[in-house]
């Protein structure tokens, strides 16, 4: 959900300053770049090497390094948000004031972006009304200031002015983002690829299905605001570290991951292409050569849309797939029924480009109240873009 997202995050002199890496490490996880200024202070208690290496970017501490100047105003256009964390009493106490007197300060002087901070300290400085005036002048200044955690201080003493964990900051980032997005607060699975179904310890029983179009929609949901998890069987995809994936192998532990997982999403897209038959007895050791035939027997595989939508509550979609070489709207009309689907997604093996391993596909898209809706050959990413809209729709 913050793929993309440009984050300059502000670092001052508090022992909290040790759990940005922390911070730093969930924000790139996430899918935004980071970009880290460290005040003199902050040095004492973190390492800008750890940090330059956990975001991926020079961190940077001065206005003048040898012969260049920083452009601090290119900075704060840089970035979708600023976060000062952890804020110290120092540092907050020159936002107030609008002191000028490092490279972090020109920064958030010439920001353009929206800035938010996660103060730290002791809670006799936390609570201090000097403290309260300048929380409320950046306040003022249309500054986000994040509540401080209760528990153990720097000090000893147990009381208000912790800095909000860093967890707890990644997702209030997350929330910020995707407020106002359609699919804001929507949790979504989404299985893709094929499944291989062993006949012995080297061998399966697979398809074609690169897995392509399922990444292309999760990555499409997600960009909307949805909470997405990736249910995905064998394949080479290069899937982005911020979609939750969960890696398969076989149709019965898809099954077993949709199942657990399906009461707790609003909406399930099925575009795995998942086995429907596998092999009666998978072989303990290799199979070997031997001048007879060799015959296996196969048994079906559970149907995981058809269970889906057998579980289905009021307020929850499901989206299935179908791919057809004949006769194909009588047969995704009959699976929208059968499988007590709110949207069937058709693809023709017929259609050239589209299906399996293309970059490209071509769909149909038929819902509950009987319309149909045909779409152009595209690229996948932007099929996918047509099925997240035709899910928002029906939302
Ligand atoms: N599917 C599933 N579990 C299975 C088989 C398929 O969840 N064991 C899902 C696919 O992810 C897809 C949809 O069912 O969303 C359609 O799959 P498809 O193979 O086209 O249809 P089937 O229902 O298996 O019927 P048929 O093979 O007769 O077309």
């Amino acid at each position: 959900m913050l793929e993309g997202k440009k984050i300059l995050l502000g670092v001052t002199g508090s022992i909290a300053a040790y759990k940005v890496a922390i911070l730093v490490r969930l924000l790139i996880k996430a899918g935004a770049e980071v970009k880290v200024i460290l005040t003199p202070a902050a040095k004492e208690f973190v390492s800008p090497l750890t940090l330059s290496t956990l975001s991926r970017n020079p961190v940077l501490m001065d206005l003048v390094n040898d012969d260049t100047w920083q452009n601090h105003v290119l900075l704060g256009r840089w970035a979708d948000i600023m976060l000062l964390a952890p804020l110290s009493c120092n540092t907050l106490s020159k936002m107030a004031s609008g002191t000028c007197d490092n490279l972090l300060m020109a920064v958030y002087l010439s920001a353009t972006c929206k800035v938010a901070v996660a103060p730290a300290m002791d809670e006799d400085m936390w609570l201090h009304p000097a403290t309260k005036r300048n929380l409320q002048i950046i306040n003022n200044f249309g500054n986000i200031v994040l509540p401080v955690d209760s528990g153990e201080l720097a000090s000893g003493l147990i009381g208000e002015g912790r800095m909000m964990e860093p967890a707890v900051m990644a997702d209030w980032l997350k929330n910020y983002f995707s407020t106002g997005m359609p699919l804001s607060g929507k949790k979504v699975l989404v299985t893709a690829g094929p499944t291989y179904e062993p006949i012995d310890p080297v061998r399966f029983i697979g398809n074609h299905s690169s897995g392509k179009m399922g990444l292309a929609i999760a990555l499409e949901l997600e960009k909307r605001g949805a909470e997405v998890t990736l249910i995905v069987g064998p394949t080479s995809l290069d899937i982005p570290d911020y979609i939750n994936t969960i890696k398969v192998q076989t149709a019965a532990e898809m099954f077993d991951v949709c199942v657990d997982l399906f009461p707790h999403v609003n909406i399930a897209v099925m575009s795995a292409a998942v086995a429907d038959f596998t092999p009666v007895i998978s072989a303990q050791e290799k199979i070997k050569k031997s001048d007879a035939d060799l015959s296996i027997a196969f048994t079906k595989t559970k149907d995981i849309l058809k269970y889906l939508g057998e579980n289905k509550k009021l307020n929850q979609l499901l989206i299935g797939f179908a791919l057809e070489t004949s006769d194909e709207e009588n047969y995704a009309k009959k699976k929208l029924i059968e499988k007590n689907a709110d949207l069937i997604v058709l693809n023709s093996l017929k259609d050239e480009g589209a299906g399996f391993g293309y970059d490209t596909n071509k769909i149909t898209i038929f819902d509950k109240l009987g319309n149909t809706h045909y779409f152009d050959k595209k690229s996948k990413k932007e099929v996918a873009v047509d099925i997240v809209n035709s899910i928002i729709q029906i939302l």
